[in-house]
C-alpha cells in the first residue's frame, strides 16, 4: 500500500492548472453508449476512476482510444449490457451505465453498488425514475436486471418524475435514459450540480433536446439516436477549492489557472470569511493568506449551497483557525471519518450526530494517518501541509481516485511531499 510522507511548515506559492473534473467525466464517459458514432473528449484528467470507468466500457465493446487528456469513445459495436460486481465494488459510479444501456440496447445488468465509507449510497432513485419511464426492473442476487423489451418499440416511454432526494447521477442516470426515450420527460428536484449542467451540454452536441439543466426541473425530450460529438470537460471546482484551501491555510499565495469561479461561489465565500484573500477573473483565482484564519461555519447542501465535497477540506482549515467552527454535513450520515485521523495530528473536534464542533488548535503535531475515502485524505493533505513535523498518510489509492498528479502539483507549488511503498 503506498503512503505520503509529508514535511509540514512550507507557505505554497505558485501556479497550478486545474484539471477536468472527475465528476463530469465520469458520467459523460458513460453518455458515449448512448451515441452510434464517435464521442471526442478532452480535459479527461489521469484519474483511477476514470481508468475504472474506461476498463468497464472497453468490457461492454466500446472501442477507447486514450492519449493524454483526450479521449475517444466509439460504441458502434457494444457486445455486453453488464457491469459486474467487480467493476461496480471498486467504483459505484458505474451505475452510471444503467439509464445508457438500458436506453440504446432495452438492456441491463448492473451490480449493485455496495455502501461506501461515507454512507449507504441507495440508488433507489435511479431505479423509479427509470420504472416511471416503463422500464421492467427486478433486483436478482444483488445485480439490477433491467428491460424495455415490453415497451412499444422496445423504448422508454418520457415520463414526469420528482425525485424526493436531490441526487446527482440519479439526475444524470435519468437525463441519460430521457434522451432517447419516446416523448417528453420531466424531472424535478433535479441536481444543479455543475457537473450536471457539463454532461447535459455535452449530451445537446450529441443530438439531445435537453433544457432546464442547471435548474431544478430539467425538460428532455426523446430523440431516435443520438451521435458522436467533440466535448471538452469541465474544469474540477473540488480540486480548485482544495488547493485554494491549501494556499489558505499555509499562509501561501498561489494562482490557480482554468478555473471556473462562478462554480465555487459558496468556497470562495467562506475562504474569504476566514480571512484569506481571494481575487477572480472569468477563469482564474489568485489566493493569499498569511495564515491566521478565523473558524467559519459550515453547512453542506445541494450546489449552489457549500458542497459536501469540500467539508473535510474545511474542517482541515478549521482545525488550525482561530475561535470555534461547527461543521454540519447534511448530505451524507458517515462523512465525518477524517476527524479521528485529524485527532491523530492533535485537532479538538468532537461530533453531535450530524454536526461536528471545531476547536481551533495553535500547531498540529505530524504523526502516521490513515485514508479513508477520497475526501478525507485529502483533508489529511492539508493538515500535514501545516503539521509540525513529518506526516505520514497511509492507504493513498483514494487520493489517486480523484486528484490528478497531486504529489507533483503540491511539489511544484514548494511543499515537501514524497509517496514511497
Ligand atoms: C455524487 O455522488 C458525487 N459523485 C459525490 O462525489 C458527491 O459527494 C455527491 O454527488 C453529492 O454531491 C459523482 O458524481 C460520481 P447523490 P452521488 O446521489 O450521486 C441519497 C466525490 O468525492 N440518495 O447526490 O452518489 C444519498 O444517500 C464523490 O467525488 C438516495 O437516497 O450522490 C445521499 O444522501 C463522493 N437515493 C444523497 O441522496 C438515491 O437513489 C445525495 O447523494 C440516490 C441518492
Amino acid at each position: 500500500m503506498q503512503k505520503l510522507i509529508i514535511q509540514g511548515g512550507f507557505a505554497l506559492k505558485g501556479e497550478l492548472t486545474v484539471s477536468g473534473a472527475k465528476n463530469a467525466a465520469l458520467p459523460i464517459l458513460c453518455a458515449s453508449l448512448l451515441a452510434e458514432t464517435p464521442l471526442h473528449l478532452s480535459s479527461v484528467a489521469a484519474l483511477k476512476d476514470i481508468d475504472t470507468t474506461i476498463k468497464l466500457l472497453d468490457t461492454m465493446g466500446v472501442k477507447v482510444v486514450r492519449e493524454a487528456d483526450k479521449v475517444t469513445l466509439d460504441a458502434s459495436d457494444v457486445q455486453s449490457f453488464e457491469a459486474t460486481y467487480e467493476m461496480v465494488k471498486t467504483m459505484r459510479a458505474s451505475i452510471l451505465v444503467l439509464g445508457p444501456l438500458l436506453a440504446r440496447f432495452g438492456t441491463a445488468r448492473v451490480s449493485l453498488p455496495g455502501g461506501c465509507a461515507i454512507g449507504s449510497r441507495p440508488v433507489d432513485l435511479h431505479i423509479k425514475g427509470l420504472q416511471a419511464m416503463g422500464a421492467a426492473i427486478h433486483i436478482t442476487h444483488g445485480y439490477i436486471q433491467a428491460s424495455t423489451l415490453h415497451l412499444p418499440n422496445r423504448r422508454l416511454q418520457g415520463a414526469r418524475y420528482y425525485m424526493d432526494v436531490v441526487t446527482v447521477t440519479g439526475t444524470e442516470n435519468l437525463m441519460m435514459a430521457a434522451s432517447l426515450a419516446e416523448g417528453k420527460t420531466v424531472l424535478e428536484n433535479a441536481a444543479k450540480e455543475p457537473e450536471v449542467v457539463d454532461l447535459a451540454e455535452c449530451l445537446i452536441k450529441m443530438g439531445a433536446n435537453i433544457t432546464g439543466a442547471g435548474t431544478d426541473v430539467i425538460t428532455i425530450v426523446g430523440v431516435e439516436k443520438l451521435h458522436g460529438a467533440s466535448h471538452n470537460i469541465v474544469c474540477d471546482r473540488i480540486e480548485a477549492g482544495t488547493y485554494m484551501v491549501a494556499a489558505a491555510m499555509t499562509g501561501g499565495d498561489v494562482l490557480l489557472n482554468n478555473v471556473r469561479p462562478d462554480l465555487l461561489d459558496a468556497v470562495i465565500e467562506k475562504l474569504r470569511e476566514a480571512g484569506a484573500d481571494v481575487k477572480c477573473t472569468k477563469n482564474t483565482i489568485h489566493v493569499k493568506s498569511d495564515g491566521k484564519l478565523k473558524a467559519v461555519n459550515i453547512r453542506t447542501a445541494p450546489h449552489p449551497a457549500f458542497p459536501t465535497d469540500m467539508q473535510a477540506q474545511l474542517m482541515a482549515l478549521n482545525v488550525v483557525a482561530t475561535g470555534v467552527a461547527k461543521v454540519t454535513e447534511t448530505i451524507f450520515e458517515n462523512r465525518f471519518m477524517h476527524v479521528q485521523e485529524l485527532q491523530r495530528l492533535g485537532a479538538d473536534i468532537s461530533i453531535d450526530g450530524n454536526t461536528a464542533l471545531v476547536k481551533g488548535v495553535a500547531q498540529l503535531d505530524g504523526a502516521i494517518v490513515m485514508a479513508t475515502d477520497l475526501r478525507a485524505s485529502a483533508s489529511l493533505v492539508l493538515a500535514g501541509l501545516v503539521a509540525k513535523g513529518e506526516t505520514v498518510i497511509e492507504r493513498i489509492y483514494h487520493l489517486d481516485r480523484g486528484y490528478e498528479y497531486l504529489e507533483e502539483k503540491l511539489t511544484k507549488l514548494g511543499a515537501k511531499v514524497r509517496r514511497a511503498n
